[in-house]
């Protein structure tokens, strides 16, 4: 089992160890309710470094809606057996008054990218991701830290911080895991009901196969999704829809590979 800890202090004491004998870390930030997808980072960072650290937090600061926050799985049990198999040496589970100490007086702003496709429906979400993010970097004071293509736009913006603010850890980019009928594997997906979770795949299947973002659309509104939008940009089509309660995002390459 990974060493699991819940302060920064516990964290920085480890850490000088590793460094004093040499040793690497690589670093894989989640919120929990771990999968597939994120053994893939565990993996990725695991064959890079001796030292695997994960964090685990369930970061209140970037719902945008409470019953989100409230409702998001949380299952440290089956996380650490996960973590375990897929190579993570320590586990920070750190409480919110431990990452926010000082409440929310300080965090860390993007003034465009932020506000377009999930930003522009989900206000404050990039905001607290990114102020998360750049705490989380700061503890961690990895050498790379390992992140999924399926929140591209996160991706995209913790890039950008990086070259902002100057951070010295080399930010990773790992290739979206799918179930295999094509749904992108996420911890919401616990949450479709057995016939939501039917329909789920045709979410993947329209970004890919219509030709047009408004062909896309109309396909899956047919279907029965409520989409937030569905855009194409810089080569990749991207997409938000909601299937009851719960909201999925995707991301697919409109590159000829
Ligand atoms: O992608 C996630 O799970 C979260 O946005 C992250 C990067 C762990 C920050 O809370």
């Amino acid at each position: 089992m990974p060493k699991l800890i819940h302060t920064i202090a516990e964290w920085r004491a480890l850490r000088a160890e590793h460094r004093a004998a040499g040793r690497t870390i690589g670093f894989v930030p989640t919120m929990g309710a771990l999968h597939e997808g994120h053994a893939s980072l565990f993996r990725a960072a695991a064959g890079e470094h001796p030292v695997v650290l994960a964090s685990v937090f369930v970061n209140p600061t970037q719902f945008d809606e409470q019953h989100d926050f409230e409702k998001y799985p949380r299952t440290l049990a089956a996380d650490c057996a996960l973590m375990d198999a897929a190579g993570v040496t320590v586990a920070f589970v750190p409480s919110v008054d431990e990452m926010y100490p000082n409440g929310t007086r300080y965090g860390v702003v993007e003034t465009e990218f932020s506000r377009e496709l999930c930003g522009a429906h989900r206000p404050g979400h990039f905001a607290g991701m990114l102020t998360v993010v750049m705490k989380l970097l700061q503890i961690a004071d990895a050498e790379a830290a390992y992140f999924g293509e399926k929140d591209y736009q996160q991706l995209l913006l913790i890039r950008g911080m990086r070259e902002a603010f100057f951070l010295p850890t080399r930010i990773v980019g790992c290739p979206i895991i799918r179930e295999p009928d094509g749904l992108a594997m996420s911890s919401r997906n616990a949450r479709l009901s057995s016939a939501e979770r039917a329909l789920a795949p045709q979410f993947h299947s329209a970004l890919v196969a219509a030709p047009t973002v408004e062909q896309a659309r109309a396909r899956l509104e047919a279907a029965g999704f409520r989409v937030d939008y569905v855009e194409d940009r810089d080569g990749r089509r991207f997409g938000a829809v909601r299937l009851g309660q719960t909201r999925l995002i995707d991301n697919v390459s409109l590159r000829v590979e």
